[in-house]
């Protein structure tokens, strides 16, 4: 079986580290790993199946030099706009994790157990986008329930984790905690989030936009519609709690059909890739601190309207570094060598 030579841009961050973590756990057809990052962490080295490997810095040319067939970018939405396009040219194939081409018309927007088939697209511009951490898990869980209601309106709500923002949110949150506990918490001093996060809920993901709505939750409604290649309508609210990993989100969806909870569910424990934890009376049901580390998107809480038979109301949780990002982008790359083995 061919191996590819792979980069890994943003290796040093919270998403590549993970990228990095998955491809040692898997059984990935690599020949050579490539770990980039900007000049700050150039010369570090990452361990990777028991080496440790050089970081290089991502310069416009290292993706020729180096022979690159995959590059997976995490690394911010400008370095992918300015680096992705110079990846491409060399002949790899970009999957990227970023926001800045995921709305693109000729750039595919996938989640593999969604829309694989959109992967076909990937030679136009030769990326791949990855689509937003909230956006991943909730889209899992439409999937199979759209196919048989057909899904008109989701209303979701939000818990995202601190990871969510990277590494340096994460430390803000530990550090923020720490000084409340020496009683020395300033209010005042907070850099990844516009409030303390340590002990508090903030109603804002990314910039405010004129309607109202964040930057996020506009995510949020427009990359679902592009991945279920339908109008649906979405209205989301998203929040930022003090945890470290894993995305919790309340879902309200409405269907065309009239839906049965019992019956959701189990379409949901056959759906790829969806673990259903929905026992209510033994208190059973997912949570963050449960899907650390796992490839699984968590489902529970499945219950119909009070009042209307179309509506059903369920609890999704994922690791947002994972399932949110790096498991994603793995996968896209493992369907795009299965897609491109089939075309030879
Ligand atoms: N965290 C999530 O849950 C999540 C989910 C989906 C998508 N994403 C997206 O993935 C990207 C990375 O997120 P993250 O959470 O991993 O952030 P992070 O922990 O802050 O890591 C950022 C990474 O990007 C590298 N980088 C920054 N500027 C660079 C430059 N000019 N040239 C080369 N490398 C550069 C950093 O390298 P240095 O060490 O050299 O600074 C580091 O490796 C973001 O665009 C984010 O929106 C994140």
């Amino acid at each position: 079986m061919k191996q590819y030579n792979v980069a890994v841009v943003g290796a040093s961050g919270a998403v590549g580290e993970e990228i990095l973590r998955i491809l040692e756990e898997i059984d990935f057809p690599l020949k050579t790993l490539v770990p980039l990052a900007s000049s700050r962490s150039a010369g570090n080295t990452v361990a990777f199946n028991g080496e440790d490997i050089t970081i290089k810095e991502l310069t416009e040319t290292v993706f020729a030099e180096e022979h690159i067939e995959i590059a997976l970018f995490s690394a911010g939405g400008s370095v992918s706009a300015k680096f992705a396009p110079c990846a491409a040219e060399a002949g790899a194939v970009v999957i990227d994790n970023t926001s800045h081409f995921r709305m693109d018309e000729t750039i595919p927007l996938v989640v593999p157990e969604v829309n694989p088939e959109d992967i076909a697209k990937w030679r136009q511009r030769g990326i791949i986008a990855n689509p937003n951490c909230s956006t991943i898990q909730m889209v899992q869980a439409l999937k199979p329930l759209d196919t048989a209601y057909d899904l008109i309106r989701v209303d979701v709500s939000t818990y995202q984790a601190t990871s969510g923002a990277g590494k340096t949110a994460m430390e803000e949150l530990v550090t923020q905690m720490q000084d409340f506990f020496a009683f020395k918490l300033d209010t005042s001093k907070h850099n990844s989030f516009p409030h303390q996060i340590a002990l508090n809920v903030i109603p804002q993901i990314d910039l405010f936009t004129d309607n109202g709505y964040t930057k996020e939750e506009m995510k949020m409604v427009n990359e679902t519609c592009k991945i279920l290649h339908k109008e649906v309508e979405v209205s989301a609210t998203c929040v930022r709690v003090p945890t470290l990993r894993g995305h919790a989100e309340s879902l309200t969806l409405t269907f065309d059909a009239a839906v049965s909870a019992d019956e959701a569910r189990e379409l949901l424990r056959h759906a790829p890739n969806i673990i259903v934890v929905d026992d209510p009376k033994e208190s059973l049901y997912p949570m963050p601190a449960a899907c650390v580390d796992q490839n699984e998107t968590f489902v529970g809480r499945l219950r119909n309207d009070v009042y209307r038979d179309n509506v059903l109301h369920l609890w999704v949780v994922a690791d947002n570094l994972r399932v949110g990002a790096a498991t994603n982008a793995v996968r896209i790359a493992q369907k795009w060598i299965e897609m491109e083995n089939e075309t030879q």
